[in-house]
């Protein structure tokens, strides 16, 4: 393999930088050139494309974002779109393909070698931890750590003044951010679009929090189940003699530095990228299971339902009493 191609893909996620770096660095290691495309796939469609080499990614391990931006390009499922990213590759004599980015990224990743025959390598990077094959993306463990460090000041105004507190973080579709955050957090109440709560369920575990002696109650919502104004709102119609309040993580979650353990996957998995690459995988993911780097077929990858852990719910109602 004598040129790689990388690029990040949908949401920024802390880390990114660091999965760049590996790659770049593994790949000029091994006397193999790297391109990086800006802008992720419309950046291959619009042919925006920069030499990269090991001094071109100095000083951006401890950087938040991407380097090489990162956008949403819906239009890139469509196949006259594909075939001019197809052909831009080919132009620029790129023989395999870094894609970064999370579970959509993963999909537009799969399509390179799935139609074109494209080695195609992918690096699981996104704060939802919602992607196939690997026990952790790139990026999920500075955004739980964000999360916390929010939430932990929260806490503060939630025992002064006695209140209950309703978090909403991110996580899309699904709730394994909002379930991480609230076993660390010790929330009260985790609201997941996987295992969905009546608003009477919830005032139920409210109320016994109440005679239980305690004063103040936390309860994290994943974006996909529910918005915090208005499960705080109802709480506030519903239950006499409490106050409520809310507040909206947001985008403070996908940015920041990168936490140790974020660095170190990143690397491990940009790394493992490359060398899979020159050994000849052909279409894979490279993902973290326990303390092993592991190759996973991406078509595994795409056509499998990850699921959620029962047990780390269990812990949340378990650790709440
Ligand atoms: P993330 O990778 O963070 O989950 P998105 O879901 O927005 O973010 O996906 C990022 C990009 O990946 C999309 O904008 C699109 O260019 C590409 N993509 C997503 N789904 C598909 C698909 N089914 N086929 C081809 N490309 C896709
Ligand atoms: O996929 C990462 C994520 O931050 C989700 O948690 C969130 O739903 C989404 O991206 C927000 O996307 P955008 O940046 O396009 O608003």
């Amino acid at each position: 393999m004598k040129k790689i191609g990388i690029l990040t893909s949908g949401g920024d996620a802390p880390g990114m930088n660091c999965a760049i770096r590996a790659v770049v660095r593994t790949a000029s290691g091994m006397g193999i050139d790297v391109v990086g495309i800006r802008r992720g796939f419309l950046g291959l469609y619009e042919k925006d494309i920069v030499s990269l080499n090991a001094r071109s990614v100095s000083g951006i391990i401890n950087r938040g974002g991407t380097i090489l931006r990162t956008i949403r390009f819906p239009e890139f499922k469509q196949m006259d779109v594909q075939k001019v990213c197809f052909k831009n590759i080919q132009d620029a004599g790129i023989e395999g393909l870094v894609v970064i980015g999370g579970d959509g990224s993963s999909r537009g990743a799969h399509a390179f070698y799935s139609h074109f025959n494209v080695p195609v390598g992918f690096i699981p990077a996104s704060i939802d931890n919602d992607v196939y094959g690997t026990e952790q993306t790139v990026g999920f463990d500075t955004a739980v750590n964000t999360a916390l460090e929010a939430i932990d000041k929260i806490r503060d105004t939630a025992t002064s003044h006695e209140r209950i507190f309703v978090v909403e973080v991110m996580g899309r579709e699904h709730g394994f951010l909002a379930l991480e955050v609230a076993i660390a957090a010790g929330a009260e109440v985790v609201l997941i679009p996987e295992r969905p709560l009546t608003i009477q369920q919830i005032i139920g575990i409210l109320e016994t929090d109440r005679m239980r002696g305690k004063i103040s109650s936390l309860i994290v919502v994943a974006e996909g189940a529910g918005k915090a104004h208005l499960i705080a709102g109802e709480i506030n119609k519903r239950m006499a003699g409490v106050e409520v309040r809310y507040c909206v993580l947001g985008y403070i979650q996908r940015g920041g530095i990168p936490t140790y353990q974020t660095r170190c996957l990143a690397t491990i998995l940009g790394s493992e990228v490359v060398k899979g690459l020159v050994e000849g995988e052909k279409c894979f993911m490279a993902g973290i299971s326990g303390t092993k780097t592991v190759r996973v077929d991406l078509e595994k990858v795409v056509s499998s339902k990850i699921e959620i852990s029962e047990e780390k719910i269990k812990l949340v109602e378990a650790m709440a009493i």
